[in-house]
């Protein structure tokens, strides 16, 4: 083997070895800062999974309201945040479950909590009225229904998902 032969090989035998180990060191640094930008994308959408909230024999024709936590996930913070729904078995014999969430500004409406209208929801911030199904009553600071929560019923227990809007559920 000629000296000039031997020369090639060895700037070769450099080019390829720092090629190797800067790549290896690049890899070190960009998979870190990839992972870290894809995989709250990546990741299921939180709070999708239904939830037990109560059992069918407690639910009657009058609204009531019941609390539950829904696990959330924000990035990598993992936390639970308790949710409420007004739940009642409908005249068609469905269960509904509603939102507590006014639409006018977020207040939590109660059921029958304005004296004069019974039997409807009441939000006390601005006198915000429902019917029973969630509808909001005309003349009344609200402009939309209350939403209402993705149900199923299981083994004779009550799940409920996410709260869509009135008609989207
Ligand atoms: S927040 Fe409910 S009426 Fe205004």
């Amino acid at each position: 083997m000629s000296e000039k032969e031997h020369r090639v090989s060895r700037r070769q035998f450099l080019n390829y070895t720092l090629t190797g180990v800067g790549g290896f060191m690049a890899a070190g640094i960009i998979m870190p800062m990839a992972r870290f930008a894809l995989d709250p994308v990546l990741k299921k959408e939180a709070g999708t999974d239904m939830v037990a909230v109560t059992q069918v024999k407690d639910i009657t024709n009058e609204p009531k309201r019941f609390d539950f936590k829904v696990k959330v996930v924000d990035g990598w913070y993992k936390s639970e945040e308790t949710k409420s729904a007004w739940v009642f078995k409908h005249e068609s014999g469905d269960i509904i479950a509603l939102s507590p969430v006014c639409k006018h500004l977020g207040c939590t409406v109660n059921w029958g909590g304005d004296k004069a209208h019974p039997n409807q929801f009441y939000c006390p911030c601005h006198g915000g009225r429902y019917d029973k199904d969630g509808i909001n009553i005309k003349g009344t600071p609200p402009l939309a229904p209350l939403d209402v929560y993705q149900s199923q019923v299981k083994d004779g227990t009550l799940y409920l998902g996410k709260a869509k809007p009135h008609g989207g559920a």
